[in-house]
C-alpha cells in the first residue's frame, strides 16, 4: 500500500494521491445514489450505498486512498444531539445548552452501520488501496454542536470558551472519549488508518488552541496508539498557522493535512524532521483546469519529489468540479 508505506517515512514516487470529499456532489452517480437514500444522514447510515458512494471514486479514478463515506457530525447524532441537513445549506442541530443533554452509552448501537460499511469496503476494495477511517476533532465538532450551523464563525462557541470554559471543557471531555471508542471501532472493522479533521482550528487563540485542539486530539493520539501498535493517523488542523508545529509536536501525528495558505517549505521548517505532509493543492484549481491547474500542480509535485508526501487539497473538492479535471489531475500525478 503506498499511502500506508508513506505514512511510516518511505519516500513513493510518483506520490499516493487522494482527495478530501473525493466522494460527493461532483459525480452523478453519487447525485444518484444520494437520491435514492433520501437524504444524507440516511444514506451514512445505509452501509449498502455508503459502501458504494465510498467506492465510486476508487473505481473512477483509481486513487490510493479510499475515506470512508460519513460525516463528522453523525458522532453528535449518536451521542443524542439532533441533527439535519438542510438542502443546499449545510447541517443544523439545536445548539447544546448543558454536556448532561449527551449520552455515550447508545452512541456505538447508533453508528453500529457505519462498522459495517467499513467492513464492507475493506472488503470490497483492491489490496493496494488504504482505507482512511475519520472523525472530526473535538473542538470542531463542538462548534456545530454549541452553535448549531456553520457559515456564521461560530460566534457562540467563541463566546462561550471565555465566559463558560468549564462547559465547554465537558463537552471536550465527552467528544474526546466518544471519539476514541468510535475510532477504536472503525480500527477494529478494518480501517488501515485515520484522520483527524480540525477543519476550524483557526478560529482558536493561542491558548485555547493549546486547550480544546492540541490536548484532546493529542488524547486521541495515545489512546489509539497504546491500544494499536504502529497504527498511523493524519492531523488537518486547518488554518493553524505558526501554531502547526507545536501541534504536530505535542499531539504525536505521523502526518498533517495542510491548507491551501501554507507553504510547505515553511510547514517543514516548523514541524519535526520526520512529519508526513498531504495536500494541499487550492481546490479551485480543481474547478479551473487548464494550464492554471496543471502548472500548480507540478510546482506542488516538484516540492515533494524525494520526500514521503500525499498528494491531496487543502480542502475539500467542491461540487462544481468538472470529473475531467479530476481524471487529467491523476494522469500528471502518474507521469510524474
Ligand atoms: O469523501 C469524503 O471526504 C468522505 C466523507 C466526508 C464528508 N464530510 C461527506 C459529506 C468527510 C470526511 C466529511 C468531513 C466533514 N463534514 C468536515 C471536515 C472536513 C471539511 O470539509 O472541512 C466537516 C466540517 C463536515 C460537516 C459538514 N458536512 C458540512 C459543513 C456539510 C455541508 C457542506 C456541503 O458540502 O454541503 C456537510 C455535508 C456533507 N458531508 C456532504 C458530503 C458528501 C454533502 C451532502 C450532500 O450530499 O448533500
Amino acid at each position: 500500500m503506498k499511502l500506508l508505506q508513506v505514512l511510516n517515512g518511505e519516500p513513493v514516487w510518483p506520490p499516493p494521491a487522494w482527495l478530501m470529499r473525493q466522494a460527493g456532489r461532483y459525480l452523478p452517480e453519487y447525485k444518484a445514489v444520494r437520491a435514492q437514500a433520501g437524504d444524507f444522514i440516511s444514506l451514512c447510515l445505509n452501509p449498502v450505498l455508503a459502501t458504494e458512494v465510498t467506492l465510486q471514486p476508487i473505481r473512477k479514478f483509481g486513487f490510493d486512498g479510499s475515506i470512508l463515506f460519513s460525516d463528522i457530525l453523525i458522532l453528535p447524532m449518536a451521542l443524542g444531539q439532533g441533527l439535519r441537513y438542510a438542502e443546499g445549506e449545510g447541517p443544523r442541530l439545536p445548539p447544546l445548552q448543558k454536556a448532561t443533554e449527551l449520552t455515550l452509552e447508545k452512541a456505538p448501537g447508533i453508528y453500529a452501520p457505519i462498522m459495517q460499511t467499513v467492513a464492507n469496503v475493506r472488503a470490497a476494495l483492491p489490496r493496494e488501496t488504504t482505507l482512511i477511517g475519520f472523525a472530526g476533532s473535538p473542538a470542531t465538532v463542538a462548534c456545530y454542536m454549541l452553535d448549531g450551523q456553520g457559515g456564521t464563525g461560530f460566534p457562540r462557541t467563541r463566546q462561550l470558551a471565555y465566559e463558560n470554559p468549564g462547559f465547554v471543557d465537558d463537552v471536550l471531555e465527552m467528544l474526546t472519549e466518544a471519539t476514541i471508542t468510535y475510532l477504536q471501532a472503525q480500527l477494529d472493522a478494518g480501517a488501515d488508518c485515520l484522520m483527524l479533521f480540525e477543519t476550524w482550528a483557526g478560529i482558536f487563540p493561542p491558548a485555547q488552541f493549546r486547550k480544546f485542539v492540541i490536548e484532546p486530539n493529542r488524547r486521541i493520539v495515545e489512546a489509539l496508539k497504546a491500544k494499536n501498535p504502529g497504527v498511523k493517523i493524519l492531523g488537518f488542523p486547518r488554518l493553524a498557522g505558526l501554531m502547526l508545529g507545536e501541534y504536530v509536536r505535542k499531539t504525536g501525528v505521523d502526518a498533517v493535512g495542510l491548507d491551501t495558505v501554507t507553504d510547505i517549505a515553511l510547514a517543514r521548517a516548523a514541524c519535526p524532521e520526520n512529519t508526513v505532509f498531504q495536500g494541499n493543492l487550492d481546490p479551485l484549481l480543481l474547478k479551473l483546469g487548464g494550464s492554471a491547474m496543471e502548472d500548480a500542480v507540478r510546482t506542488l509535485l516538484a516540492s515533494v519529489k524525494t520526500r514521503p508526501h500525499i498528494f491531496n487539497l487543502g480542502h475539500g473538492i467542491t461540487p462544481d468540479v468538472p470529473e475531467a479535471n479530476v481524471a487529467r489531475l491523476m494522469e500528471i500525478i502518474r507521469e510524474a
